[in-house]
């Protein structure tokens, strides 16, 4: 099988649709970088609470965001992220930044200081970069776009394993609530609002295991643009 070039794929989808874990299993598969934008949100949130900045002030936030370095690191255990060289990987998960972070992403000034960086990190191609604008905003250009949507309750089942995992203890109806709001103020923002690309493919996750969906968009890549030696 010959991959004729490294191609940029655009995944978005609500919160805990199942989009980072594809994108990395998915960038995996392909040997390309995972680039996820959510994380990034996160860690410039994390650092605004740690500042004790006001999270309804734009101009202080766009600073923050503009003074911070926000970088990926491949290990065995996926992607790790970094905050002026601070490994924020687990960090950024807590509850308090997921409170937060619709707030934080929803100013348009930050938001162009957040786009611009992940271009750069895109542009070389060989790239799975998942979010909530990637293929309306960051990348209209890519050649693959995804969209993944699941039933609420689902994705919030996903979630309470998630945090499950890492000692979190949360009822079922709260997660699922805040789930419900956090898609409510990413759709409905101003500025570049959580929206399926025109071109994308969408993908019902509800009853489809993680390696389900990733064979799904690797299988379309495949078709798309590979050219099997033999034929
Ligand atoms: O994917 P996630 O749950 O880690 O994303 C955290 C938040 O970041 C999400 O509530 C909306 C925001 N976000 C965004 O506005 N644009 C993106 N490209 C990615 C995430």
């Amino acid at each position: 099988m010959v991959m004729h070039k490294r191609i940029r794929i655009a995944i978005d989808g609500p919160a805990a649709s199942g989009k980072s874990t594809t994108a990395r299993l998915l960038a995996e598969k392909l040997g390309y970088m995972h680039i996820d934008t959510g994380a990034m949100y996160r860690a410039i949130t994390l650092k605004a609470l740690e500042e004790n900045i006001d999270l309804t002030n734009e101009d202080r936030l766009t600073d923050l965001a503009r003074r911070c370095s926000v970088t990926f690191e491949r290990d065995q255990s996926g992607n790790r992220i970094f905050l002026n060289g601070r490994d924020v990987t687990q960090e950024i998960r807590n509850p308090e930044v997921t409170k937060n972070v619709s707030l934080v992403s929803s100013h348009p000034k930050l938001r162009e200081v957040m786009v611009e960086l992940q271009r750069l990190l895109a542009a070389k191609g060989g790239v799975v970069v998942d979010g909530r604008d990637i293929g309306t905003v960051v990348i209209p250009d890519a050649e693959v776009k995804v969209f993944l949507v699941a039933d609420v309750d689902e994705r919030a089942k996903r979630r309470m394993a998630d945090l499950q995992k890492t000692g979190i203890t949360t009822s079922q109806q709260q997660v699922e609530q805040e789930l419900v709001d956090r898609d409510y103020k990413d759709s409905t923002r101003s500025a570049s609002p959580l929206r399926k690309a025109d071109d994308a493919i969408e993908i019902d996750t509800t009853h489809l295991t993680i390696d389900e969906q990733v064979q799904k968009i690797f299988e379309y890549v495949q078709k798309k643009y590979c050219l099997n030696n033999e034929n």
